[in-house]
Protein backbone atom coordinates (compact mmCIF):
# COMPACT_ATOMS: atom_id res chain seq x y z
CA UNK A 1 0.00 0.00 0.00
CA UNK A 2 1.68 3.69 -1.03
CA UNK A 3 1.71 6.78 1.79
CA UNK A 4 -0.51 9.04 -1.05
CA UNK A 5 -2.73 5.62 -0.47
CA UNK A 6 -2.51 5.87 3.38
CA UNK A 7 -3.03 9.55 3.53
CA UNK A 8 -5.96 9.52 1.15
CA UNK A 9 -7.69 7.03 3.38
CA UNK A 10 -6.36 9.56 6.75
CA UNK A 11 -8.47 12.28 5.46
CA UNK A 12 -11.14 9.91 4.32
CA UNK A 13 -11.44 8.97 8.15
CA UNK A 14 -11.80 12.13 9.87
CA UNK A 15 -12.09 10.37 13.16
CA UNK A 16 -8.41 9.41 12.90
CA UNK A 17 -6.79 12.81 13.01
CA UNK A 18 -2.82 11.17 14.66
CA UNK A 19 -0.92 10.20 11.83
CA UNK A 20 0.43 6.76 14.11
CA UNK A 21 -3.10 6.22 14.54
CA UNK A 22 -4.01 5.89 11.29
CA UNK A 23 -1.56 3.81 10.28
CA UNK A 24 -2.60 1.75 13.60
CA UNK A 25 -5.99 2.03 11.85
CA UNK A 26 -5.04 0.66 9.05
CA UNK A 27 -3.22 -2.09 9.54
CA UNK A 28 -6.15 -3.45 11.85
CA UNK A 29 -8.52 -2.17 9.07
CA UNK A 30 -5.84 -4.81 6.66
CA UNK A 31 -5.94 -7.55 9.74
CA UNK A 32 -10.10 -6.99 9.23
CA UNK A 33 -10.36 -7.43 5.74
CA UNK A 34 -7.43 -10.18 5.65
CA UNK A 35 -9.82 -12.77 8.31
CA UNK A 36 -13.09 -11.63 7.08
CA UNK A 37 -11.64 -13.15 3.56
CA UNK A 38 -10.05 -15.97 5.40
CA UNK A 39 -13.47 -16.71 6.99
CA UNK A 40 -14.98 -16.32 3.51
CA UNK A 41 -13.00 -18.23 2.41
CA UNK A 42 -13.28 -21.07 4.79
CA UNK A 43 -16.78 -20.11 4.35
CA UNK A 44 -17.65 -21.69 0.71
CA UNK A 45 -15.51 -24.69 1.94
CA UNK A 46 -17.60 -25.74 4.60
CA UNK A 47 -20.28 -25.04 2.45
CA UNK A 48 -19.58 -27.88 -0.37
CA UNK A 49 -19.56 -29.81 2.26
CA UNK A 50 -22.00 -29.12 4.85
CA UNK A 51 -24.45 -27.06 3.10
CA UNK A 52 -25.42 -23.50 1.60
CA UNK A 53 -27.29 -20.90 3.95
CA UNK A 54 -30.02 -19.32 1.61
CA UNK A 55 -32.21 -16.26 2.59
CA UNK A 56 -35.96 -16.87 1.50
CA UNK A 57 -38.10 -13.74 0.63
CA UNK A 58 -39.53 -13.10 4.07
CA UNK A 59 -35.84 -12.51 5.33
CA UNK A 60 -35.99 -16.02 6.90
CA UNK A 61 -32.87 -18.40 7.08
CA UNK A 62 -32.30 -22.00 6.14
CA UNK A 63 -29.69 -24.27 5.54
CA UNK A 64 -29.69 -25.91 2.31
CA UNK A 65 -27.92 -29.66 1.88
CA UNK A 66 -28.04 -32.95 0.25
CA UNK A 67 -29.94 -35.58 2.08
CA UNK A 68 -27.96 -37.98 4.08
CA UNK A 69 -28.47 -41.93 5.12
CA UNK A 70 -28.92 -40.71 8.54
CA UNK A 71 -31.65 -38.44 7.88
CA UNK A 72 -34.07 -40.62 8.26
CA UNK A 73 -35.52 -38.93 11.61
CA UNK A 74 -35.43 -35.49 9.73
CA UNK A 75 -37.45 -37.18 6.94
CA UNK A 76 -39.98 -38.49 9.43
CA UNK A 77 -40.31 -35.18 11.37
CA UNK A 78 -41.01 -33.24 7.62
CA UNK A 79 -43.91 -35.82 7.30
CA UNK A 80 -45.25 -35.36 10.77
CA UNK A 81 -45.62 -32.16 10.10
CA UNK A 82 -47.44 -31.91 6.83
CA UNK A 83 -50.93 -30.85 6.75
CA UNK A 84 -53.28 -34.13 5.00
CA UNK A 85 -54.14 -31.35 1.91
CA UNK A 86 -50.20 -31.27 1.70
CA UNK A 87 -49.63 -34.99 1.86
CA UNK A 88 -52.51 -35.63 -0.85
CA UNK A 89 -50.65 -32.86 -3.22
CA UNK A 90 -47.03 -35.04 -2.37
CA UNK A 91 -48.29 -38.61 -3.17
CA UNK A 92 -51.33 -38.26 -5.09
CA UNK A 93 -53.63 -39.49 -2.68
CA UNK A 94 -53.91 -40.30 1.26
CA UNK A 95 -50.85 -41.01 2.77
CA UNK A 96 -51.16 -41.71 7.21
CA UNK A 97 -47.35 -42.47 7.29
CA UNK A 98 -44.61 -42.93 5.56
CA UNK A 99 -43.00 -46.80 5.80
CA UNK A 100 -39.21 -47.78 6.56
CA UNK A 101 -38.61 -49.23 3.43
CA UNK A 102 -39.57 -45.54 1.71
CA UNK A 103 -37.84 -43.53 4.36
CA UNK A 104 -34.54 -45.39 3.74
CA UNK A 105 -35.73 -44.93 -0.35
CA UNK A 106 -35.98 -41.37 0.51
CA UNK A 107 -32.65 -41.16 2.15
CA UNK A 108 -30.36 -43.45 0.44
CA UNK A 109 -29.50 -40.86 -2.28
CA UNK A 110 -26.31 -41.61 -4.42
CA UNK A 111 -26.25 -37.84 -5.62
CA UNK A 112 -26.16 -39.10 -9.10
CA UNK A 113 -29.32 -40.77 -10.13
CA UNK A 114 -31.34 -40.04 -7.38
CA UNK A 115 -30.40 -36.94 -5.40
CA UNK A 116 -32.31 -34.77 -2.77
CA UNK A 117 -31.67 -31.70 -1.28
CA UNK A 118 -32.60 -30.49 2.00
CA UNK A 119 -33.90 -26.94 4.10
CA UNK A 120 -32.84 -27.05 7.67
CA UNK A 121 -34.40 -24.21 10.06
CA UNK A 122 -32.11 -22.80 12.55
CA UNK A 123 -33.15 -25.82 14.84
CA UNK A 124 -32.00 -27.63 12.67
CA UNK A 125 -35.38 -29.35 11.67
CA UNK A 126 -36.29 -30.01 8.32
CA UNK A 127 -38.60 -27.24 6.35
CA UNK A 128 -38.64 -28.62 2.79
CA UNK A 129 -37.10 -31.45 0.85
CA UNK A 130 -36.87 -31.33 -3.51
CA UNK A 131 -35.54 -34.26 -4.89
CA UNK A 132 -35.29 -36.42 -8.25
CA UNK A 133 -34.98 -39.42 -9.38
CA UNK A 134 -33.34 -40.08 -13.25
CA UNK A 135 -35.71 -42.27 -15.27
CA UNK A 136 -34.47 -45.76 -15.69
CA UNK A 137 -34.73 -45.71 -19.77
CA UNK A 138 -34.50 -42.15 -20.18
CA UNK A 139 -31.37 -41.10 -19.07
CA UNK A 140 -31.70 -37.55 -19.79
CA UNK A 141 -34.89 -37.18 -17.65
CA UNK A 142 -35.84 -37.15 -14.01
CA UNK A 143 -38.76 -36.65 -12.24
CA UNK A 144 -39.21 -34.15 -9.34
CA UNK A 145 -41.22 -34.43 -6.16
CA UNK A 146 -40.77 -31.02 -3.62
CA UNK A 147 -42.33 -31.19 -0.54
CA UNK A 148 -42.35 -28.02 2.06
CA UNK A 149 -43.80 -28.35 5.40
CA UNK A 150 -46.72 -25.82 5.67
CA UNK A 151 -45.69 -23.79 7.92
CA UNK A 152 -42.88 -22.92 5.57
CA UNK A 153 -44.72 -22.49 2.62
CA UNK A 154 -44.78 -19.51 0.76
CA UNK A 155 -41.47 -18.17 1.32
CA UNK A 156 -39.55 -18.88 -1.63
CA UNK A 157 -38.41 -22.05 -0.07
CA UNK A 158 -39.66 -24.27 -2.55
CA UNK A 159 -38.36 -21.98 -5.76
CA UNK A 160 -35.00 -21.91 -3.95
CA UNK A 161 -34.81 -26.07 -3.71
CA UNK A 162 -36.07 -26.65 -7.32
CA UNK A 163 -33.20 -24.03 -8.57
CA UNK A 164 -30.38 -25.52 -6.75
CA UNK A 165 -31.74 -29.32 -7.95
CA UNK A 166 -31.59 -28.28 -11.50
CA UNK A 167 -27.91 -27.41 -11.16
CA UNK A 168 -27.30 -30.63 -9.54
CA UNK A 169 -29.52 -32.26 -12.33
CA UNK A 170 -27.02 -30.38 -15.10
CA UNK A 171 -23.74 -31.27 -13.57
CA UNK A 172 -25.28 -35.18 -13.67
CA UNK A 173 -26.07 -34.79 -16.89
CA UNK A 174 -29.77 -34.68 -16.93
CA UNK A 175 -31.34 -32.41 -19.42
CA UNK A 176 -35.44 -32.77 -18.26
CA UNK A 177 -37.69 -32.64 -15.23
CA UNK A 178 -40.41 -34.24 -15.52
CA UNK A 179 -43.41 -33.73 -12.30
CA UNK A 180 -46.79 -34.95 -11.72
CA UNK A 181 -49.46 -32.19 -10.58
CA UNK A 182 -53.00 -32.98 -8.72
CA UNK A 183 -55.21 -31.12 -10.24
CA UNK A 184 -56.24 -28.04 -8.51
CA UNK A 185 -52.45 -27.60 -6.92
CA UNK A 186 -51.88 -24.07 -8.13
CA UNK A 187 -48.71 -23.91 -5.78
CA UNK A 188 -47.46 -26.39 -7.11
CA UNK A 189 -48.40 -25.80 -11.06
CA UNK A 190 -47.13 -21.70 -10.38
CA UNK A 191 -44.05 -23.47 -9.29
CA UNK A 192 -43.23 -25.62 -12.34
CA UNK A 193 -44.28 -23.17 -15.11
CA UNK A 194 -42.01 -20.35 -13.31
CA UNK A 195 -39.42 -22.51 -13.75
CA UNK A 196 -39.98 -22.64 -17.59
CA UNK A 197 -42.75 -25.99 -17.04
CA UNK A 198 -44.86 -26.75 -19.58
CA UNK A 199 -47.62 -29.45 -20.25
CA UNK A 200 -46.66 -31.99 -21.74
CA UNK A 201 -49.98 -34.43 -20.26
CA UNK A 202 -53.13 -35.28 -18.75
CA UNK A 203 -54.07 -38.09 -16.56
CA UNK A 204 -57.00 -38.29 -14.63
CA UNK A 205 -57.14 -36.03 -11.80
CA UNK A 206 -53.61 -34.92 -12.55
CA UNK A 207 -51.08 -33.16 -14.81
CA UNK A 208 -47.99 -33.93 -16.25
CA UNK A 209 -45.03 -31.15 -16.79
CA UNK A 210 -41.79 -30.79 -17.95
CA UNK A 211 -39.27 -28.58 -17.24
CA UNK A 212 -36.19 -28.16 -20.17
CA UNK A 213 -32.67 -27.65 -18.34
CA UNK A 214 -30.85 -25.20 -20.53
CA UNK A 215 -27.22 -26.31 -20.03
CA UNK A 216 -25.06 -23.92 -18.08
CA UNK A 217 -23.44 -21.64 -20.44
CA UNK A 218 -26.05 -20.97 -23.07
CA UNK A 219 -28.15 -18.49 -21.28
CA UNK A 220 -24.69 -16.97 -21.40
CA UNK A 221 -24.02 -17.57 -24.99
CA UNK A 222 -27.54 -16.08 -26.15
CA UNK A 223 -27.01 -12.94 -24.15
CA UNK A 224 -23.51 -12.40 -25.37
CA UNK A 225 -24.80 -13.46 -28.79
CA UNK A 226 -27.74 -10.72 -28.68
CA UNK A 227 -25.61 -8.16 -27.62
CA UNK A 228 -23.07 -8.69 -30.44
CA UNK A 229 -26.47 -8.53 -33.26
CA UNK A 230 -27.14 -5.26 -31.27
CA UNK A 231 -23.72 -3.70 -31.77
CA UNK A 232 -23.47 -3.52 -28.04
CA UNK A 233 -20.45 -6.52 -26.91
CA UNK A 234 -16.93 -6.21 -28.82
CA UNK A 235 -16.30 -8.68 -31.46
CA UNK A 236 -13.04 -9.60 -29.74
CA UNK A 237 -12.06 -8.83 -26.23
CA UNK A 238 -10.34 -5.47 -25.48
CA UNK A 239 -6.99 -6.20 -23.74
CA UNK A 240 -7.16 -3.28 -22.45
CA UNK A 241 -10.09 -4.33 -20.06
C1 LIG B 1 -45.96 -26.75 -4.08
C2 LIG B 1 -44.89 -26.33 -3.09
C3 LIG B 1 -43.70 -27.25 -3.25
C4 LIG B 1 -44.47 -24.88 -3.41
O1 LIG B 1 -43.43 -24.51 -2.53
P1 LIG B 1 -43.45 -23.07 -1.82
O2 LIG B 1 -42.19 -22.88 -1.09
O3 LIG B 1 -44.70 -22.94 -1.05
O4 LIG B 1 -43.52 -22.13 -3.11
P2 LIG B 1 -42.81 -20.72 -3.36
O5 LIG B 1 -43.01 -19.86 -2.18
O6 LIG B 1 -41.42 -20.96 -3.82
O7 LIG B 1 -43.69 -20.18 -4.56
C5 LIG B 1 -43.67 -20.77 -5.84
C6 LIG B 1 -44.72 -20.12 -6.71
O8 LIG B 1 -46.02 -20.55 -6.30
C7 LIG B 1 -46.82 -19.44 -5.93
N1 LIG B 1 -47.61 -19.88 -4.78
C8 LIG B 1 -47.15 -20.20 -3.55
N2 LIG B 1 -48.18 -20.61 -2.79
C9 LIG B 1 -49.27 -20.51 -3.55
C10 LIG B 1 -50.66 -20.80 -3.33
N3 LIG B 1 -51.10 -21.27 -2.16
N4 LIG B 1 -51.53 -20.61 -4.36
C11 LIG B 1 -51.09 -20.17 -5.56
N5 LIG B 1 -49.80 -19.88 -5.83
C12 LIG B 1 -48.91 -20.06 -4.83
C13 LIG B 1 -45.83 -18.34 -5.59
O9 LIG B 1 -46.40 -17.07 -5.76
C14 LIG B 1 -44.72 -18.61 -6.56
O10 LIG B 1 -45.05 -18.11 -7.84
P3 LIG B 1 -44.14 -16.99 -8.56
O11 LIG B 1 -42.71 -17.49 -8.47
O12 LIG B 1 -44.66 -16.93 -9.93
O13 LIG B 1 -44.36 -15.78 -7.71
C15 LIG B 1 -45.42 -26.36 -1.63
O14 LIG B 1 -46.55 -25.56 -1.52
C16 LIG B 1 -45.74 -27.77 -1.13
O15 LIG B 1 -44.86 -28.46 -0.62
N6 LIG B 1 -47.00 -28.22 -1.29
C17 LIG B 1 -47.39 -29.55 -0.81
C18 LIG B 1 -46.71 -30.68 -1.56
C19 LIG B 1 -46.78 -30.52 -3.06
O16 LIG B 1 -47.81 -30.15 -3.60
N7 LIG B 1 -45.69 -30.84 -3.73
C20 LIG B 1 -45.59 -30.75 -5.15
C21 LIG B 1 -45.44 -32.10 -5.74
S1 LIG B 1 -44.49 -31.98 -7.25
Amino acid sequence: MTAEYGEAAHQAWPGRRQPGAARKGRVTSLRRRRRALRMARDGEARASLTGQPSMLRDGSLVLIRQVRGTDVALLADCFDRLSEQSRRSRFLGNKARLSSAELRFLTRVDHHDHEALAALDRRGRGAGVARYVRDHEDRGAAEIAVTIVDEWQGRGLGSKLLELLSDRARAAGIVRFTATVALGNLASERLIRTAGGVLAGQAPGSREYEISLVPWQEPFLVEWLGELDAGLAPARPDPRD
